[in-house]
């Protein structure tokens, strides 16, 4: 089989995968999984052929996949792959650029850099800040907090990148008390030390109380929250930022999939005041419905990213706006290629539509779990439904239920130190049949599982 008929094998498969979405089981059945042991293989001498290679693929890992691509998933927030960023992305892949910088890569470093302009638009923030496209709000979460370090030692006269850690002046973080478990990761590997920073009180809806914030300084970066992974909520960004930076502090903002409010006037007022924050953090492969990896980094000052993240080599230097010089990658895959197309084509009434229609559906699953006895535990400000059943046993049992359904998944999720379960409404899939199979199947398990 030559290059192109394989590629067209391919493309067989996937479009067949892709045309039973609406029909695949929410997750894969046991069997497949077991099946799994038909990949635990002997790494061959002279290999196998390609079409083998790909059926196996297919037939095996194909059928033990999650249908989180599907409209019936309503696990963590992980969005559905929209056609023509899927499709942009299988065509950058046959071009299989190296999109470090404008000369390793022209034609995709145009999109990227089109791209970024347009999420700045969209996304209202200020117009020249650094846009890297990372892998990950984990991996783009960790790059904007080296820059916030790097920055506030820089101003007062330590050359971080020079130097590096030792005998530096020390940078404390304060973080919300339900920061999502990423940035602490971001900053366990930083070596800021999970016991060293100072956790804020949020309230009942996990949000930061400005009133309880730890005193700031120079030395300090703050970082909020625009949507709770749980209650999807947002910290009081005006009150807080006004707070930090009148103290010389940095502000930055995990906004994974919660920046995206700002693309409609019926949400944004729940952002209000975060552009002025000094980075931000969101991902497509959320609720921008891009396939995996897409995510950016937003700095609003370019030089603070790019200063920390510069890999120029004397076989390789680049502007200060390449993209190698803003992400943690050197060798990189075009990742805001997805996002242009994305934007491109749904433009900003579409994006706004597809934002909106995820809250108000999940308004609706509100209403009516709570009308069927379940205890809903946020208030919905966004596209998140945090739910409880009659008691912590009967919340764990009806978790196990719909999973064993295979129609429709979410997952548990612990809030307040206590047992509840998340659906989330972030696929451009999800419609109203889909959203009445998901009430139906839990009016019938009942609140008491
Ligand atoms: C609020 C929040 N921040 C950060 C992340 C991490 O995002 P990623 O999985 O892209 O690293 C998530 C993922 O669920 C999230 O919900």
């Amino acid at each position: 089989m030559n290059e192109l008929e394989l590629l067209q094998q391919a493309d067989q498969f996937a479009r067949a995968y892709t045309a039973l979405t609406e029909y695949r089981p929410s997750y894969p059945s046991e069997e497949s999984i077991r099946d799994l042991d038909r990949l635990n293989e002997q790494l061959t001498q002279t290999g196998h052929s390609a079409l083998s290679t790909l059926e196996l693929m297919n037939t095996v890992a194909g059928s033990a996949t999650v249908a989180s691509n599907g409209p019936r998933y309503f696990g963590f927030v992980l969005g559905a792959s929209l056609p023509v960023a899927a499709a942009a992305d299988r065509l950058a892949l046959a071009w299989d650029q190296c999109a470090s910088s404008a000369d390793s890569a022209p034609g995709v470093h145009a999109l990227e850099t089109q791209a970024a302009k347009w999420v700045l638009e969209i996304l209202k923030l200020p117009e020249q800040s650094a846009v890297a496209f990372g892998t990950s709000a984990t991996a783009c979460g960790l790059s904007c907090i080296a820059a916030a370090r790097a920055e506030l030692l820089a101003r007062i006269g330590w050359n971080y990148v020079e130097e590096g850690l030792v005998g530096a002046p020390d940078i404390r973080v304060v973080v919300s008390d339900v920061a999502h478990v990423t940035i602490k990761k971001a900053l366990q590997i930083l070596g800021f030390g999970w016991n060293n920073v100072i956790k804020a009180k949020t309230d009942e809806f996990g949000r930061i109380v400005p009133e309880s914030l730890p005193d700031l300084d120079d030395q300090t970066i703050l970082i909020l929250q625009a949507g709770e992974v749980n209650t999807g909520e947002f910290d009081p960004f005006d009150p807080l930022i006004r707070m930090a930076h009148d103290a010389g502090a940095w502000v930055h903002v995990d906004g994974a999939f919660g920046l995206w409010a700002r693309s409609t006037s019926r949400l944004s007022h729940l952002t209000n005041g975060i552009d002025a924050a000094d980075s931000w953090t969101t991902d497509g492969h959320k609720w921008l419905n891009t396939p995996y990896d897409s995510a950016m980094a937003i700095c609003r000052d370019p030089q603070a990213l790019a200063r920390v993240m510069n890999s120029d080599a004397v076989y390789s230097s680049a502007s200060a706006d390449s993209q190698k010089n803003l992400t943690l990658e050197f060798s990189r895959k075009a990742r805001g290629v997805t996002v242009w197309a994305a934007l491109r084509t749904l433009g900003r009434d579409g994006v706004a539509r597809m934002v909106e229609q995820h809250h108000v559906q999940a308004r609706f699953v509100a209403e009516r779990l709570t009308a069927a006895g379940f205890e809903v535990l946020n208030r919905v400000v966004l596209n998140q439904v945090l739910v409880r059943g009659f008691d912590d046993v009967a919340t764990q049992r009806i978790v196990a239920a719909v999973q064993a359904s295979g129609r429709v998944w979410f997952g548990a999720t612990v809030w307040k130190a206590r047992p509840a379960f998340r659906i989330s409404l972030s696929s451009f899939r999800t419609k109203e049949r889909h959203i009445l199979e998901l009430i139906d199947i839990l009016e019938a398990i009942g609140p008491r599982g």
